[in-house]
């Protein structure tokens, strides 16, 4: 197995509660995993012999975690962006048929190949930045044939690049025309069996859904998050992104891994979150296209401990974003997160996120991927903006 230690570097390892800082650190890797992090003068001699990289003081994170991202979908959604410039609503847009159900009507048209071809450059501008590991929702297809493509264009990302791909059902995302007035419906005729079909075939990691007036209630999602209980397969939510549904109180019912958007969250829903672990994932760039004004209560998130991650949350309408480093800066500028938050929110609470254990910090026994940066402080990755310092992405020890 490949053997090699990275030297004279600057370590953020994410330990504790802040970065996690060693000042002369060393990281030795050994195949995909990490197998020793310290200061480089207290290197056990076990590992002396291993071939040393210098890092020239440069800083080594561990690789940011994409944890929400719609990445695959067919069209675009430009002309809706000019008529909310005009002065029109998300929520308005959406009940006249675009929105989501706009992108719906071209992911359908899109084939397997175009689908994938499509997804690759936005793909590639998340691993310009030195994301290894991101989540991909369906929810653009709203019939179980298109669901599953869907899921297997994002399997496929993985076969593409040198990138870990961890795949979301969300077929509770909206309701398509053919149900119009029949929610209820579309859940027990498309969205359930479309979740059992899509497990069956092994595409799916984590069930998501969005609970939102424009969308389903906390009933219709209980009974899709009941099937994935019965799956086995953990859940998380599109939850008080517009209006307060009590989304966020039923994902910490169900024990989710995340309630996601949540700027109409309550203390109480904090408080809920903080005891079932389940992660706040803080989408600004939605926030942002949105001109949204309701700030996520984050000084409640802080008091009872809830985990917060931050994330791209990349789809054709409310987040074009494919900018991990943006997403930081915005959530730092909008949300004032702290840059050490901001950082801590793409690595290892972004990893609980997505219920993985295996990465997000610098730690023995973790998955080798690594960024190394051109900066002198942390906080640059959150301070500047459309500027990238990545200057060395390693994926499962490999640089790539
Ligand atoms: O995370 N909130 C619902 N889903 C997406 C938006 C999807 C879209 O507008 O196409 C979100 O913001
Ligand atoms: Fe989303």
């Amino acid at each position: 197995m490949t053997q090699q230690c990275l030297a004279n570097a600057k370590l953020a390892t994410l330990a504790g509660d802040g970065y996690g800082l060693v000042a002369a650190g060393a990281v030795v890797t050994e195949g995909e995993r990490i197998v020793w992090a310290g200061p480089e003068s207290a290197l056990p001699p076990a590992h002396a012999h291993i071939p040393r990289r210098d890092m020239g003081g440069r800083l080594v994170t561990p690789a940011p975690i994409d944890c929400h991202t719609h990445l695959v979908f067919g069209g675009d959604r430009a002309r809706e962006f000019a008529l909310r410039l005009e002065g029109a609503s998300y929520e308005e847009i959406a009940r006249a048929g675009g929105g989501i159900l706009s992108t719906v009507k071209a992911t359908r048209e899109a084939d397997e190949a175009t689908l994938l071809a499509r997804a690759l450059p936005r793909l590639d501008a998340l691993i310009t930045e030195g994301v290894t590991t991101l989540e991909v929702k369906s929810g653009y297809g709203l019939d179980l044939e298109t669901e599953l493509r869907m899921l297997r264009v994002a399997r496929r990302l993985a076969d593409e690049r040198k990138v870990r791909i961890r795949t979301t059902h969300l077929c509770a995302h909206a309701c398509p025309p053919q149900y119009a007035g029949r929610k209820d419906a579309f859940i027990d005729e498309i969205c359930i069996p479309s979740l059992r079909a899509a497990h069956a075939e092994g595409l799916v990691d984590a069930v998501d859904g969005f609970c939102e007036g424009i969308a389903f209630d906390t009933e219709q999602i209980a009974r899709v998050f009941d099937t994935a209980r019965a799956l086995g397969l953990p859940v998380k939510l599109h939850a008080e992104q517009l209006t307060h549904q009590g989304g966020t109180a039923l994902a910490a019912s169900y024990g989710a891994l995340s309630a996601d958007h949540v700027e109409y969250a309550t203390e109480a829903d904090a408080r809920a979150m903080a005891e079932s672990g389940t992660v706040a994932v803080i989408l600004p760039g939605a926030f942002y296209t949105l001109h949204e004004k309701q700030l996520p209560p984050i000084a409640a998130f802080r008091e009872h401990g809830v985990p917060m991650a931050l994330s791209t949350d990349c789809n054709p309408g409310s987040s074009p974003l494919t900018s991990i480093l943006l997403a930081m800066n915005m959530g730092c500028t909008l949300f004032r997160l702290t840059p050490a938050e901001a950082l801590r929110g793409v690595t290892v609470n972004a990893a609980r996120a997505l219920g993985l254990d295996d990465c997000g910090r610098i730690a023995p026994g973790l998955r080798a991927d690594l960024a190394v940066w051109d900066v002198d402080d942390p906080a640059e990755l959150a301070w500047r903006i459309g500027f990238n310092p990545l200057h060395e992405r390693i994926f499962g020890g490999v640089s790539c």
